[in-house]
This record gives structure tokens, C-alpha cells and sequence, in this order.
């Protein structure tokens, strides 16, 4: 497929607007973390670029980002993805599935495409949990999957809450049905996060399912003191049964056929000459089994509670968050198969251990998700990268299942 010249000249002025925002000149890596000035920047790009196109936009309850072509209504085919980035991230994550629709919005447009049905773009907020600790906030806050008390009182490393810094009514937070009522159909386009799609020579393909995956916080307390002056047997420092669980997790993850990492931590105070008062880590870990998942977890929590005792260090471990497998819906990726095939494009379907908004909506609507070629499989890393050819490719890809849906009068899927 050949993009056409509006196409290419489209992508080339969004992502070139998008690309200073964020970005840190050093590195190349993305800080877009919700609620800061970077995610304003990002957000009123979003209400500019659609204003322009004559879309409306609203703030949901969660200030998740809408854009509406057509009137906003039930039965809507809704496409999209986020804007925030990890720390250190790359600028394909979440960004080509906006900047896509958009042009995949044009091109339906200038082909004279008369919907029977509402398109909405939508940009969640704090899809990786990058700020507050918990991935794909927006839409599990919409769905009802976290209480939004407990997403209130979240922390950043600042010790300010989500409460304190959000910028839509605190009080309006959590499942919002009316904005679920109107989804007929969810769409995310999204770079590949592996090399599946290079392996295969393909340059589209359509998600399968998502592995299911969760967050541990352990929190390791011991007691601080001073370097130099501290016999090893007065000590009690939480930085050893820290390290203990970071090697025997990783013999977990080998031993269970599993995925873990703990790529996020806090050692307080953080001195060269002072032993640790508190350490706190994160653990990321996934899995193509939950069974599997959860065991290797009650087994680290064991060992660390063991380690900890040992040497006089207490031990907290709790879960922030859990997502269970998601099997995208068969009838809708169905769909997009066809679309894709009667186009000429032929897509590998794939799962992945990536999350995505779109696993989160999954439980409530049909949803689906189709993935662009990533050369090197690099991801939340400024090195991610994914060609211009197959990024518009993806979007005459998306504007093929994106008309094939509008045009249907019965629902989506
Ligand atoms: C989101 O990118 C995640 O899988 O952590
Ligand atoms: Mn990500
Ligand atoms: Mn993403």
C-alpha cells in the first residue's frame, strides 16, 4: 500500500510538532508524565489539531481526551491511544496511534467517506503509569476497575497526590458509563514492542491477546546510620535483602518461563556514606500463564521476608496492580482481517506482553488492536524507533478498519 502524498505530509507536520515536546536534548529520551506541563503541551496539541479539523473535543470525567468526528453518540467507532511516555521513553509509544487516526481521519474525509456512525479520537491519561505507579489509569478508572479514592491518594515522587495535581474535578473521578455506552467499536494502532511483525517480514499486524501482568511495591525498612562507624553486625541494611530479591527473581522468571523486572527504585536517603533507612522497589511481572505469574511472586515475597529477617529488615510487599489475560474479541479482529485482506494488506496476528488502554476496554467493548513493524523491537527506550513507510502504512491500515466500520449501518461488532 502507498501512502498518499496528503498522507505523508500529514505525518511529517504532526510528528514534527510533537517531536520537541518533552523530549530531553541530552539523552533523546520522552518525560511525558500526566498532569505535568509536558502532558499540557501534548494535551492542547491534541484539542489543536482536532479543532482545526473541525472536531470536537471533550474531557471525560478521568480527563481522558475526546475528539469527536460526527455527533458524539451510542454505537461510536473509537480509536486512539495515549501521549504519555515512561521516563526515558521513545516517541512512538502511544503517539503514533493519535497521530495515525488523525490522518486516518483525513484520508476518509478527502475520500468523501460519509459515515453511518460517530468517530471519536481518544487520548487516555497516564496509560504507563509513568507518574502515579498505575498503567492505563484513564481507562481503568473509567471502566471501574480502580476505586478512585485509591487513585486520589496515588503518589508521585514528589509525595503529591493524584488528587492534588489532576486536572479535571476530583470529585467526578471513576466508572463512567455514559462514555462506555457510546463506544461501539475501540481501535488502537501501536508500534510493535518486539520484533514478531520483523521476524515475519510483515508490516502491519492485528493483536491476538495480552498477556496478563502486575506491579509489587516492596518495601524493605531498615535503619539508617553512618558508614564509616557502623559495625557490620550492628547493622540492619535494607539494601542487602533488596539485592537478594533482584538475583532471586530473576531465577524465578528462568524457572517459571516468565518475565520480571524490577527497573524502578527508591533508596532513601540516597548517600554514599549512609547505610539505607528504607528501600523501596517495583516489581514488573508477566507472564503468558497468571497461575504461573502469581506463584513465582508468593514465592519472592517468601524469600524476601526470609532475607529481611535475617537482617533485621522489615518487609512489606504489596500489589498495586493486576490486569488478567485479555483475548481481543474474535468477531471484530475478524473484521479487521477481512478489511485489511480486501485491501491487499496481509497482517500475522500476534499477542503480546505489552498492555495497552485497549486491554483495559476489552472487558466492556469490542476492542481491538493492530500493531506497526519495529525494526529492532526496542520500546520504552529513546532508541524505539519504527520506519516512516510502515508507520504510513499503519495508518492507511487503520483508515481501512476504521471505514469498514463506519460504513456498516448494524453495530460494530
Ligand atoms: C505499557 O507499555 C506496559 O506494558 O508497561
Ligand atoms: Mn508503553
Ligand atoms: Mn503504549
Amino acid at each position: 500500500v502507498i501512502a498518499s502524498a496528503a498522507t505523508r505530509a500529514g505525518f511529517d507536520a504532526l510528528w514534527a510538532e510533537l517531536s520537541p515536546v518533552g523530549r530531553d536534548p541530552r539523552t533523546g529520551g520522552y518525560r511525558r508524565f500526566a498532569w505535568t506541563r509536558a502532558d499540557a503541551e501534548l494535551r492542547e496539541w491534541f484539542v489543536a489539531t482536532a479543532t482545526v479539523r473541525g472536531m470536537q473535543v471533550e474531557v471525560d470525567r478521568n480527563g481522558n481526551q475526546w475528539a469527536w468526528w460526527g455527533t458524539p453518540g451510542p454505537g461510536a467507532v473509537v480509536t486512539g491511544s495515549h501521549l504519555d511516555s515512561v521516563p526515558g521513553g521513545g516517541a512512538f509509544d502511544g503517539p503514533l496511534g493519535i497521530v495515525t487516526a488523525f490522518l486516518a481521519v483525513d484520508h476518509l474525509r478527502a475520500s468523501g467517506v460519509v459515515p453511518a456512525r460517530p468517530l471519536a479520537i481518544v487520548n487516555f491519561i497516564e496509560e504507563e503509569g509513568g507518574r502515579y505507579g498505575i498503567a492505563c489509569l484513564g481507562s481503568r478508572l473509567m471502566v471501574g476497575a480502580v476505586d478512585p479514592a485509591t487513585a486520589l491518594a496515588l503518589r508521585d515522587d514528589n509525595g503529591d497526590t493524584l488528587g492534588d495535581t489532576i486536572g479535571v474535578d476530583p470529585r467526578g473521578l471513576g466508572p463512567d458509563p455514559e462514555a462506555l455506552a457510546r463506544i461501539g467499536a475501540y481501535v488502537e494502532l501501536h508500534i510493535e514492542q518486539g520484533r514478531a511483525l520483523d521476524r515475519e517480514g510483515a508490516g502491519i499486524g492485528v493483536a491476538s491477546a495480552i498477556w496478563p501482568h502486575g506491579r509489587w511495591h516492596f518495601c524493605f525498612g531498615g535503619e539508617g546510620n553512618h558508614a564509616g562507624t557502623t559495625r557490620l553486625e550492628d547493622r540492619r541494611d535494607p539494601m542487602l535483602p533488596f539485592a537478594e530479591v533482584v538475583t532471586h527473581v530473576r531465577a524465578l522468571a528462568e524457572r517459571y518461563g516468565i518475565l520480571t523486572t524490577v527497573g524502578r527504585v527508591r533508596v532513601d536517603p540516597n548517600g554514599t556514606n549512609a547505610i539505607p533507612a528504607q528501600v523501596d522497589a517495583w516489581l514488573d511481572a508477566r507472564g503468558a500463564e497468571a497461575a504461573l505469574v502469581e506463584e513465582a511472586v508468593r514465592e519472592l515475597t517468601s524469600h524476601a521476608h526470609a532475607a529481611g529477617s535475617g537482617r533485621g529488615v522489615r518487609i512489606d510487599v504489596q500489589r498495586e496492580s493486576w490486569t488478567p489475560a485479555v483475548d481481543f474479541d474474535a468477531t471484530l479482529r475478524s473484521r479487521l482481517l477481512l478489511a485489511l485482506d480486501a485491501a491487499g494488506t496481509s497482517a500475522p496476528v500476534l499477542p503480546t506482553g505489552a498492555g495497552h488502554d485497549a486491554g483495559i476496554l476489552a472487558s466492556v467493548v469490542p476492542t481491538s488492536m493492530l500493531f506497526v513493524r519495529n525494526p529492532t523491537g526496542v520500546s520504552h527506550s529513546p532508541e524505539e524507533y519504527a520506519d516512516d513507510s510502515d508507520c504510513l502504512a499503519g495508518a492507511d491500515a487503520l483508515a481501512t478498519v476504521l471505514e469498514d466500520l463506519l460504513l456498516r449501518a448494524e453495530a460494530p461488532a
